[in-house]
């Protein structure tokens, strides 16, 4: 069955291609933010490996994207907070390519709680698939990137780790232990390993957002929602730009974080 697809994420065809010859390794990239990274990553000239943890009919989606747009992609389930799991998929990537140079640790939670009353399973759910996830499975890469000229790791955090959402807290945290974690694994891996992340505002999939999301649009400088093609922009950047930019976050909010 065809799906509508925004525009915005529809990689340019025939444009430069500096990931040529290269593997990127997108975790939880079966919709939205993630697959709009696949498609533009392979646009740019990378091979994808793709992982999705329930999503499967959306991964295979993404995935014929990205071959419909001429890419290579490979696929595989994974659960960003299972370490065998995750030695699994870079063993069997390894055996797939031989190389990786880009991880991007896409995968993960959302949702609102009360800090007065939340459980501690939602507590440690929510930081073990946003912090605990992301050092696992780029710790599990790591010999591969260290052979990558750079090696480069790419973390999606979000302004809720730069500025507290108190009616988010656990996802705020996660994300700003997320933000130090690159910054730590920015100086503990260089130079031979590049580590940055993205800060995404509110990103919508709907072309007219409505309540709580129209009422943060009224509040953003861009009047605007950020599309996932916005996101997928500020990863390429980081995916090929100067390695001397490392443990850096780019927040990609329209100006919300200035209001
Ligand atoms: N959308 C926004 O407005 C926004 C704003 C700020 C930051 N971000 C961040 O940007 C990234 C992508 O955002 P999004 O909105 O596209 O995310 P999303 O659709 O909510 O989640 C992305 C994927 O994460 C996967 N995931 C969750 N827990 C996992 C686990 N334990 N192991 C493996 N995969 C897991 C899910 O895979 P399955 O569906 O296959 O289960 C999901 O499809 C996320 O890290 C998010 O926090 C998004």
């Amino acid at each position: 069955m065809a799906r509508k697809f925004p525009q915005a994420v529809l990689p340019v065809s025939g444009g430069p291609r500096p990931l040529e010859g290269q593997v990127a390794l997108i975790t939880g990239g079966a919709r939205r933010i993630g697959r709009a990274i696949a498609l533009d990553l392979a646009a740019a000239g990378a091979r994808i490996a793709l992982t999705y943890r329930s999503s499967r009919a959306d991964a295979e989606h993404t995935a014929e994207l990205v071959a419909g747009a001429g890419g290579e992609v490979w696929l595989r389930r994974l659960d960003v907070t299972r370490e065998a799991a995750i030695a699994a998929t870079l063993r069997q990537l390894e055996k797939k390519w031989g190389r990786l140079d880009l991880l991007v640790n896409n995968a993960g939670l959302y949702e609102a709680g009360d800090l007065a009353t939340l459980p501690r399973a939602r507590w440690d759910r929510m930081l073990a698939a946003n912090l605990t996830g992301p050092f696992l499975v780029s710790q599990a890469a790591l010999p591969l990137l260290r052979h990558a000229r750079p090696g480069r790791i790419i973390h999606l955090a979000s302004l809720g780790g730069v500025h507290a959402f108190s009616q988010h807290p656990h996802y705020s945290v996660s994300k700003a232990g997320l933000i130090h974690l690159t910054k730590v694994m920015a100086r503990a891996l260089a130079p031979a390993i590049q580590v940055n992340a993205v800060a995404p505002g509110l990103i919508s999939t709907v072309s007219a957002p409505r309540g709580w999301e129209a009422r943060l649009v009224a509040r953003t400088p861009a009047r605007r929602a950020g599309a996932p093609g916005d996101v997928a922009e500020a990863v390429r950047f980081f995916a090929t730009c100067s390695a001397f930019i490392t443990g850096q976050v780019l927040l990609v909010d329209g100006g919300l974080s200035l209001v």
